[in-house]
């Protein structure tokens, strides 16, 4: 960790600073529990960005529910483990969420397990999006139906616990796609500009019930949804000389995020969409 400001990891005082060096990959930490107690759903989290959510929660001492579509019993098992290591207390139930089905049986193994839902990060998405002209109307209705009526058939079944329990935080993962367009990717922008949108309506709608809706626009971080593009070296670089802190993101900076819109902190931040991405956004490309 040369370079860095801090290089070490130790305890005190029953709070645990996570300290490292400043090369972005994680920040100076410390170990607040501000989530003890607290229950949150990230949807789409065993890997990638919902997996850095989940990891900053669980450091927190909060309740996880985890999912995803294809994990298998050992993937499982290990982000589990992870979950207890780091502090937090997680269960993981499989399905596709754009599935009302699956919402159900989420929420209702959430409620059996925790009793309540006090978060619910709206997280699962996929890419794969193609120019209009080379989108079949199959494509179209996949992406959207993941990546932006999850989040309104999600939310719609757990506003109502929220209202029941006297308020909630919700946070949507939207991206920098929902403000500009992109080459080659129509229903992706057109679904990440739905979910930016749909959060600062349903903020309008539910605020008063005092339940935090709130969005992150998340810029370039190299999961596997990214992958195509950080193991081309040339758009790798190409990319990184957009972004004013000239290096990518990591799934653990989403999270930050996330847990500041999850927690009383945040309480009078409504309908926000939160930008997250080194800069990215305010530089100008000639
Ligand atoms: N990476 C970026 O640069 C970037 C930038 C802006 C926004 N985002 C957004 O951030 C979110 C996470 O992306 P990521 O980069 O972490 O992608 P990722 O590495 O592909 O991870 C996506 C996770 O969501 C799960 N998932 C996908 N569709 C699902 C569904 N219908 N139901 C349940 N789980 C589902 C995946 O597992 P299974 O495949 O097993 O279901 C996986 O665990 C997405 O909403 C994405 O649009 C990412």
């Amino acid at each position: 960790m040369s370079g860095g400001f801090i290089s070490a990891a130790k305890r005190f005082s029953g709070q645990e600073r996570i300290l490292h060096d400043n090369n972005g990959t994680h920040f100076v930490k410390e170990k607040s529990m501000k989530l003890k107690g607290k229950t949150a759903i990230v949807t789409g989290s065993a890997r990638g960005i919902g997996r850095g959510i989940a990891r900053v929660f669980a450091r927190e001492g909060a309740n996880l529910v985890l999912n995803s579509r294809t994990a298998d019993e050992r993937a499982v098992s290990e982000l589990l483990e992870e979950m207890r290591q780091l502090g937090g207390n997680a269960i993981f139930v499989k399905g596709d969420v754009s599935n009302e089905t699956v919402i159900e049986d989420l929420v209702q193994k959430t409620l059996t397990a925790f009793k309540r839902i006090d978060i619910l990060v709206n997280n699962a998405g996929i890419g794969g999006s193609k120019a209009v002209l080379d989108t079949s109307l199959e494509l179209w209705e996949k992406i959207l139906r993941i990546d932006l009526t999850s989040v309104f058939l999600f939310s719609k079944r757990v506003i109502p616990e929220m209202i029941k329990q006297g308020g909630g935080k919700i946070v949507n993962i939207s991206s920098t796609y929902a403000n500009f367009g992109s080459r080659g990717v129509a229903a992706y922008c057109a679904a990440k500009a739905g979910v930016s949108s749909l959060t600062r309506q349903m903020a309008v709608d539910y605020s008063s019930q005092n339940i935090n809706i709130n969005a992150i626009i998340v810029g370039f971080i190299e999961t596997e949804m990214t992958r195509n593009k950080w193991t081309d070296q040339n758009y790798r670089e190409g990319m990184i000389q957009t972004i004013p802190v000239r290096r990518s993101g990591t799934p653990e900076e989403i999270g930050y995020a996330a847990l500041f819109l999850s927690t009383e902190d945040s309480r009078f931040i409504c309908g926000h969409n939160l930008v997250v991405d080194g800069g990215q956004g305010i530089l100008q490309h000639f």
